[in-house]
């Protein structure tokens, strides 16, 4: 049977088919969710916050635990989106603020522009830079370092 969950974000209700997970919810809603591990509970792309009914979610494996524990931004209502399956009625979701990193597809273009919203790092949330701060050269290459770190970690890790 199918249960409702809240989206704070977008103020909408949503079905989701009991014991599946929030990610696949938020993603049928087009909310932006990276999803950069691609579902693995290794990445912050997904992560987001319970803002209610966080006993109607499946119990956190040992891996979504150590991944949260590097998220810089973690609460105590925090999960990621990939690994919590929607077992009951009364789930509300609300969405980190800000961009991941991994999501600006060319970073070159915002030499000289202020960041829109907040650039996150994708493996522990971070702010990279802060909305409205005036992007240099040398942030870029620092931006770039971190991009391609992250793909190596992640691609390391599926050797594991
Ligand atoms: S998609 Fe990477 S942890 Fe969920």
């Amino acid at each position: 049977m199918a249960k409702i969950v809240r989206l704070d974000p977008i103020g909408q209700e949503t079905s989701v088919p009991t014991n599946d997970n929030l990610l696949s919810a938020l993603l049928k809603n087009e909310l932006k969710v990276l999803h950069e591990c691609g579902g693995r509970g290794m990445c912050a792309t997904c992560h987001i916050f319970i803002k209610d009914g966080m006993e109607h979610l499946s119990p956190m494996s040992r891996r979504e635990r150590r991944t949260l524990g590097v998220i810089t931004t973690c609460k105590l209502n925090s999960r990621l989106a990939c690994q919590s399956k929607v077992m009951g009625e009364g789930v509300v979701v609300e969405l980190p603020a800000g961009m991941y990193l991994s999501d600006v597809s060319d970073i070159e273009s915002l030499i000289g522009r202020r960041a829109e919203e907040n650039i996150l790092h994708p493996l522990d949330g971070r702010v990279l830079v802060e909305a409205g701060k005036l992007i240099t050269r040398s942030m870029i290459s620092q931006l770039e370092e971190t991009r391609s770190d992250v793909s190596t970690h992640l691609a390391n890790s599926q050797l594991v």
